[in-house]
């Protein structure tokens, strides 16, 4: 298994559902950078489960503890190396799974892959537990790319059908950034997560899981960020986000909406504006245009498939005797998972960014 990314700033997460801990390396930080604990904690909040009723109920303290990188708050230009540790795990819950795999999930692909030998204990690597580092990761890179007038922001686009508010094409305000990424299950209008969080009990109560959208921004990117053919912003995004349990899909700016638009309806007027800068109305582009960033916000979106763990009766197969089985999970699991996921989303972006900054020279 190899679960590295990167070629500047490169992140290695390491660790397992139940393992003693999960963690994450990260190669390539300048020194000097000083990093705000506080606003670590408030980041690894966000996604940490057992706090709402839309989670599962695994509670976990998702504190971090850096073993290498930082001195006295400040990167030290060394590899940072930051554990978590695993303090709430029922592994008794799985061990039917080894040999019935849950349908949905990666268990009967990791037996084939694996041989056998992975570790199922709570989804082991695959779970979504494993983007816990990836949040850290993102909590590091966000401050960094604050320092460089690099905002990022995602919030619950829509659960089960029900959506919430666009981000303006043209960027949401700083203001709006600043409450999304402090928010655990962030939405634009407040009204919306009424409905998505009736949406999720409705799914909880039949034992049954929904998925969503989350909708992502970064602004103050430079333009000139990015490299064709396969550096580009949408291309280093895409990989980490696609990292991410449970995501099938992203699109960014008018997305698979621009195939049914015309030429002259998908581009983005162009014009000069009272202080001389290159600027784009509406941003169908999504901030990225040849894989360079335009200077426009890049604004994507993040499609989440139903939690795979639900607890009705399914149909699944026998791996010990290749016979048809049936299986009902249990354990505990979020019925959504995108409320959590929206945090996530965000440290991927912010990571990306990094990298892309590094890559292009501006880091
Ligand atoms: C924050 C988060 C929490 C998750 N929690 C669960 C869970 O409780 N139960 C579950 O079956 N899957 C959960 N998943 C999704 C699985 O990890 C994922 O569907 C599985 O590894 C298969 O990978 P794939 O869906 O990307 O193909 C979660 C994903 C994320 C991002």
């Amino acid at each position: 298994m190899s679960s590295s990314w990167g070629q500047r700033i490169r992140i290695s997460i390491f660790g397992g559902s139940h393992t003693a801990a999960i963690g994450v390396n990260i190669d390539g930080l300048p020194a000097g950078e000083a990093i705000d604990w506080e606003k670590i904690l408030a980041q690894m909040a966000r996604r940490a489960p057992g706090q709402d009723p839309t989670a599962t109920t695994r509670r976990e303290a998702d504190e971090p503890k850096v073993l290498c990188g930082l001195l006295e708050g400040v990167t030290t230009g060394a590899p940072l190396c930051a554990i978590i540790e695993n303090t709430n795990q029922r592994s008794k819950d799985y061990s039917q799974l080894k040999f019935l795999p849950r349908p949905g999930h990666a268990d009967y692909t990791a037996f084939v892959k694996y041989k056998g030998c992975n570790d199922v204990r709570g989804g082991g690597h695959f779970s979504g537990r494993l983007t816990a580092p990836l949040v850290f990761a993102g909590a590091v890179a966000r401050q960094l790319l604050e320092r460089r007038g690099i905002l990022a922001a995602a919030h619950v686009s829509s659960v089960a059908g029900v959506k919430d508010q666009a981000f303006h094409p043209e960027g949401p305000a700083p203001e709006l950034m600043r409450r999304l990424s402090q928010t655990y299950f962030p939405v634009i209008d407040p009204a919306a997560q009424d409905a998505m969080r009736g949406e999720i009990e409705r799914a909880r109560m039949a034992r049954d899981s929904v998925g969503g959208t989350v909708e992502c921004a970064l602004t103050g990117m430079p333009v000139g960020v990015g490299n064709p053919m396969f550096g580009g912003v949408e291309n280093l995004i895409a990989s980490l986000v696609f990292g991410i349990p449970a995501v099938k899909g992203i699109e960014f700016g008018a997305g698979f909406g621009a195939a049914e638009l015309r030429g002259s309806e998908n581009n983005d007027p162009m014009y000069v504006d009272a202080a001389g800068k290159v600027q784009a109305r509406n941003n169908r582009a999504g901030g990225v245009l040849g894989g360079i960033s335009n200077g426009m916000p890049v604004i994507f979106r993040v499609a989440f498939k139903p939690t795979p763990s639900i607890s009705q009766e399914q149909d699944t197969v026998d791996l010990r005797t290749h016979a048809n089985g049936k299986l009902t999970v249990t354990g505990r699991h979020d019925p959504c998972i995108v409320p959590r996921a929206a945090a996530v989303v965000e440290a991927a972006a912010c990571v990306a960014a990094l990298e892309l900054l590094a890559q292009s020279g501006m880091l």
